[in-house]
C-alpha cells in the first residue's frame, strides 16, 4: 500500500486553494491508504513571525484540518516540531543536496528576489520538506501543482542518499494532483495565496465570502449584461466546477455563452454551491472551538505515533552514516 505524507504551513488561514488542491483530497485518501499529515510550524519560521501568532495558528491549522474532515482514527495528524528527529534529518540530507539544485527553485527565487536579505532557511526550505516526507518513508504526496518541484528534489535527495548509504533505502516520492490543483484568486490574475490576499476563507462567514465574490473578476471580455460570456475564460466559471454539482456546472456554461445570466446570477448560484462544501466543516470548527482540548490531546497522540515511525527511520539511517542508532535519550544512557 502507497504510504501518504503532506503538510502545511501554520502561516494564516485555510483558504479554498489549499481545501481543493490538497486538504479535500487527504480526507479522501486517509480512508484508502496509510496517512501522515503535518502542520509545518518549522517551515512557517522562515518568514519573519511573532510568536505568540505562531502559537496561536497552529492550533487554528489543526482545528481547520479537524474541521475539514481529517479523522486522527484513520490518519495521524501532528505538528512538526513535536518530532524533533524531522531537523535532524534535515540537516543530514543537507549534506547530500546539490546547492545548484537548491538555487534553482522557483519559490526560492521569488522569495529571495522580493527581499534584500535572505536568510538560509529559505534557500534549505525544500530540504527540510524531503527530511518531512522521507522521515515517514512516504512514496506519495498529495499537494497542489505549486509544489512539483519541491518533490523532484526531493526525489534527487533521495536518490543520492540512497546511493551513498543504502540503495532503495528511501522511496522515490511522487506527487498526488487534483483536478483543482491550482486555484486562481478572486482577483483572477495570481494563484489564490494568503499573500496575495486574493482568498477565500474555509471557515470564512457566508456574508464574507459574498463580499468577497461579488466584486471578484470574471471573464474581461464581457463588459455589458448583454454580451454573451466565455465560460472557459472566466475564474468564476472555474470555482463552479470545484464547488458545484455537474448539471450545474452545464447549466452555468449555457447561461452565460447565451448571455441568459449576468455574472451576478452567476456568483449567487456559486455562493450556494460554496455554501453547501463549507457549512459541515464550519459547524465541527464551531464545536472544536468549544472543546480546544480535543484539539490539543489529537495533535499530542499524533506526535507520538509520528515520532515512533520518525525514531525507527533514523535509527537505520543513523546506523548506515556511521552514527550510533540514536541519541543517548533514545538509546536509554542520557
Ligand atoms: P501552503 O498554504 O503553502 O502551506 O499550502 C498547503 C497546500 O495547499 C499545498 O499542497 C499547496 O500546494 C496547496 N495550495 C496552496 N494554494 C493553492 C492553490 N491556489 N491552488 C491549489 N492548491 C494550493
Ligand atoms: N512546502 C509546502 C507548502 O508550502 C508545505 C510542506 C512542508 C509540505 N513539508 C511538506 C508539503 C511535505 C508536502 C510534504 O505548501
Amino acid at each position: 500500500m502507497p504510504r501518504i505524507f503532506s503538510g502545511i504551513q501554520p502561516s494564516g488561514e485555510l483558504h479554498v486553494g489549499n481545501y481543493l488542491g490538497a486538504v479535500k483530497n487527504w480526507v479522501e485518501l486517509q480512508r484508502l491508504t496509510p496517512a501522515v499529515f503535518c502542520v509545518v510550524d518549522y517551515h512557517a519560521i522562515t518568514a519573519p513571525y511573532e510568536p505568540e501568532v505562531l502559537r496561536a495558528r497552529r492550533h487554528e491549522m489543526a482545528l481547520g484540518l479537524l474541521a475539514a474532515g481529517i479523522d486522527p482514527d484513520l490518519a495521524t495528524l501532528f505538528v512538526q516540531s513535536d518530532v524533533p528527529e524531522h531537523t535532524e534529518l534535515a540537516w543530514i540530507f543537507n549534506t547530500v543536496t546539490p546547492l545548484g539544485e537548491l538555487e534553482r527553485q522557483t519559490q526560492y527565487k521569488e522569495k529571495s528576489a522580493r527581499q534584500e536579505s535572505v536568510v538560509a532557511g529559505i534557500l534549505n526550505y525544500p530540504v527540510l520538506q524531503a527530511a518531512d516526507i522521507l522521515l515517514y518513508r512516504a512514496d506519495q504526496v498529495p499537494v497542489g501543482e505549486d509544489q512539483l518541484q519541491h518533490l523532484e528534489l526531493s526525489r534527487v535527495i533521495a536518490r543520492r542518499w540512497n546511493a551513498q548509504f543504502g540503495e532503495g533505502f528511501f522511496p522515490e516520492p511522487q506527487g498526488l494532483l487534483t483536478p483543482t490543483r491550482r486555484i486562481m484568486g478572486l482577483d483572477g490574475q495570481a494563484k489564490m495565496s494568503k499573500s496575495m490576499g486574493n482568498t477565500i476563507g474555509m471557515l470564512e462567514a457566508p456574508a464574507d465570502i459574498w463580499a468577497k465574490l461579488r466584486p471578484a473578476v470574471t471573464d474581461p471580455k464581457r463588459i455589458k449584461r448583454t454580451d454573451p460570456g466565455t465560460p472557459e475564460v472566466c475564474n468564476i466559471y472555474h470555482l463552479h466546477k470545484a464547488f458545484s454539482p455537474e448539471a450545474t456546472v452545464a447549466h452555468v456554461a449555457q447561461q452565460c455563452s447565451t448571455a441568459g445570466w449576468g455574472c451576478i446570477d452567476c456568483k449567487k448560484v456559486l455562493a450556494e454551491s460554496i455554501e453547501v462544501e463549507l457549512v459541515p466543516i464550519r459547524g465541527r470548527a464551531e464545536a472544536l472551538r468549544a472543546e480546544p482540548r480535543r484539539v490539543t490531546d489529537t495533535l499530542a497522540s499524533g506526535a507520538s505515533k509520528a515520532r515512533a515511525i520518525a525514531q525507527e527511520t533514523m535509527r537505520e539511517v543513523r546506523d548506515r552514516m556511521g552514527f550510533a542508532p540514536g541519541p543517548a535519550d533514545v538509546r536509554g544512557i542520557g
